[in-house]
């Protein structure tokens, strides 16, 4: 499906294929993926939903024996970028598409190095604005509470639910504008899981948001756009309505599973 007003679209891809080792697992994909909503992608397992988020912020290149062709056209500051014409350098794109991964990665280092390295790295920035930011972004998160009294404690002591949203709040450091989320609630309990999706839900108005999900209630409840993959393609695309109709939604895992 390809939006036809593009200041509303902030990544389309054309005729995108993605291959391991000669294996194709993203198939000529030609999608758009609306500006500021928050967009879930839903498949079964090994439909190739993570290798086309990792294509939005040319992580699959780090990977041994990809190869991706077509194009992925992405939205930043109001200008289009062709990502893989290589104008626009790897380390920008990849902190103005920020990604947070299935298993909660924190750096085994203190909560408040988690963003002050990023910060140091990625845009040079230290000292009293870093800490402005860092405690900006643990807020952003829904963090701030429950570790501003214990910033130079270990990351890894956190919860797994704290974890996963000190990895958001790495992300949203260095304020980028598109978030890649991959089953960001897959290894949390109910409760951490509820935290997250109600995070993502605050954050979905002023961040294009795509979130991969194993979930379909979690879909239901979160998704502005639903895209379902079956084997590296594009098999449906359902609005917020057709999420949220009970039936359409019957119908789409009848025809998944
Ligand atoms: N780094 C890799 N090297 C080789 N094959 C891979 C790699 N990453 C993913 N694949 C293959 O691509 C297919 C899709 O994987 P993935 O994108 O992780 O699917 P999903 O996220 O939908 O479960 C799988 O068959 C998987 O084995
Ligand atoms: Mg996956």
């Amino acid at each position: 499906m390809v939006l036809t007003d593009m200041s509303s679209v902030a990544i389309q891809t054309e005729n995108l294929s993605i291959s391991f080792n000669g294996m194709q697992i993203v198939k000529d994909l030609s999608v758009s993926f609306p500006k500021n909503k928050l967009s879930v992608l839903i498949g079964r397992s090994g439909s190739g939903k993570t290798t086309l988020l990792r294509s939005f912020n040319r992580l699959n290149e780090c990977l041994d024996g990809s190869t991706t062709t077509g194009k992925v056209i992405v939205t930043l500051g109001g200008t289009p970028h062709d990502i893989y014409s290589g104008v626009i350098p790897c380390e920008e794109l990849r902190r103005r598409v920020g990604m947070v991964f299935q298993t909660p990665n924190v750096l085994p280092n203190s909560i408040q190095n988690n963003l002050l390295i990023p910060l140091k790295l990625a845009l040079r920035i230290q000292g009293s604005e870093a800490e402005s930011r860092m405690e900006h972004a643990l807020k952003q998160a829904g963090l701030w509470s429950e570790v501003c009294d214990r910033l130079k404690s270990p990351a890894t002591n956190l919860s797994g639910g704290q974890q996963q949203r000190l990895c958001i709040a790495r992300a949203m450091v260095l304020q980028p504008e598109i978030l890649l989320l991959d089953e960001p609630s897959a290894s949390l309990d109910f409760y951490a899981t509820r935290t997250i999706e109600d995070l993502l839900e605050s954050l979905s108005t002023e961040y294009t948001t795509i979130v991969v999900s194993h979930s379909l209630a979690q879909a239901q409840r979160l998704a502005d756009r639903l895209y379902v993959f079956s084997s590296g393609e594009l098999v449906q695309t359902l609005s917020k309505e057709e999420v949220q109709d009970n039936a359409v939604m019957q119908k789409t895992v009848e025809s998944l599973f």
